[in-house]
């Protein structure tokens, strides 16, 4: 398995002395580990453990001069894959709704770019009082994960939930939240977005695509360890960490930049609504309607651009490559038939006739169609969700090939 890095952040309540265990099981499954605690959770469990466990220096204090000199609490904070708070207590919940900072662990939840994984433990009421509901309500909105409480007999003598979730349990949801590493060592070439054809100075042919399915690939493919790049059309999207990217206008352009990643790549995902068609000539000068007879309309002769899917699949070896087809009617006989003239070892169709899905949106339905012609339908998903669902088909893929 490969390292990840985790920040375990230790608060003051008697589920800390569970901590060690937890960091314990990080270390077994192979990840490196670094402790804080706040200053009550010293009261639970000792300082020593901790670093016994994890083998590194605990930091308690937020301006400690020689606990800064190791490591700043900014870089611990951009060091880590993923931050646990375990146990986590009503008031340090609380302090983290409300976005504190004047303490290290508030101030790391604050300043992490990580997923914030919680596991709550104190007293059954406390846990229920409307007041910790709500600011547990705060950060879920905020894309905070949980794991527990559970329920059962507590330290306090009350039964109810309240309890840490057992170590196994927190790390198991832990690792789920860090993720496959399943496309390391992968180079992944992804094009995304529509292509523009100008008409002239001013003008161009375009289409509805966002990018926003072809950003989502990168994206995810770049979480799971593959090497990215992604080759683009005009899109307001912000590049995924960790991707780079190429900028193109034209259908044109988008061949050249494709041919040329094309040979270092093991997977092509072809998520780019490519112009079938190209005015024949572009004017150089804005086309103006005094420049036309009076009332006169404008025909623009349009001729075929190159199919780059096509051409890529003639020579494609042994690449996976996916291709895409956004339809508005008969989606899956029209998939079946473009996966056979294409050549391609994955095609993921979709209905754009739909609202909900498709371009522009946030959201897709769709159908993976393979090339002996079966289909496997997806409910509506997260475009992130599709990518992560392609991903697992081509890491199969990738698989039966070796
Ligand atoms: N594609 C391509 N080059 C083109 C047109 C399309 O590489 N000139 C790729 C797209 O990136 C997509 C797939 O082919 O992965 C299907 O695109 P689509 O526009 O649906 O298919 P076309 O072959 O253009 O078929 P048609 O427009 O006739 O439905």
């Amino acid at each position: 398995m490969e390292q990840r890095h985790i920040l375990v952040a230790v608060t003051g309540g008697i589920a800390a002395y569970k901590a060690p265990e937890l960091v314990r099981a990080f270390v077994k499954a192979g990840h490196a580990v670094r402790c804080v605690m706040t200053r009550a959770a010293a009261e639970f469990v000792s300082p020593m453990a901790l670093q016994t466990v994890s083998g590194q220096p605990v930091r308690r204090e937020l301006f400690d001069a020689a606990e800064e000199g190791g490591i700043d609490h900014i870089a611990l904070a951009d060091w880590a894959d993923l931050v646990v708070v375990a146990p986590a207590t009503a008031h340090t919940i609380a302090r983290l709704a409300g976005g504190l900072a004047d303490e290290l662990v508030t101030t790391l939840a604050l300043a992490t770019r990580a997923p914030l994984l919680i596991a709550p433990a104190m007293n059954v009421n406390m846990w229920r009082h409307p007041a910790t509901a709500a600011n547990v309500a705060t950060l879920t909105g905020r894309g905070v994960h949980w794991v527990g409480p559970d329920a059962g007999e507590l330290a306090c003598g009350w039964e109810g939930e309240g309890r840490m979730s057992d170590p196994a349990r927190i790390a198991e949801r832990a690792e789920s939240l860090l993720g496959a590493r399943d496309l390391t060592g992968v180079r992944l070439l992804v094009t995304a977005g529509g292509t523009r054809e100008p008409v002239d100075a001013v003008r161009y042919l375009g289409n509805r695509s966002s990018g926003k399915m072809g950003y989502a690939v990168a994206r995810q493919a770049a979480r799971r360890g593959a090497e990215v790049v992604l080759v683009t059309g005009p899109s307001g999207l912000a590049t995924p960490d960790g991707v780079r990217r190429v900028d193109v206008g034209t259908a044109l352009e988008m061949r050249d930049a494709v041919l040329a990643e094309f040979a270092a790549a093991d997977v092509v995902v072809k998520a780019a609504a490519v112009a079938d068609f190209r005015p024949a000539a572009a004017s150089e000068l804005k086309i103006r309607k005094e420049d036309l007879a009076d009332g006169a309309g404008l025909s623009l002769e349009l001729v075929r651009n190159p199919d780059i899917l096509a051409e890529i699949c003639r020579d494609k070896g042994k690449r996976v490559v996916v291709g895409f087809a956004a339809e508005s009617h008969d989606v899956i006989a029209t998939a079946r038939s473009k996966i056979a003239r294409k050549g391609c070892d994955l095609l993921v169709a979709n209905d754009v006739s739909n609202a909900d899905s498709g371009f522009d949106v946030d959201h897709n339905t769709v159908s993976f169609v393979w090339p002996a012609g079966d289909v496997e339908s997806l409910p509506p998903l997260s475009k992130d969700e599709v990518a992560g669902h392609l991903l697992d088909r081509v890491t199969k893929l990738l698989g039966d090939r070796e």
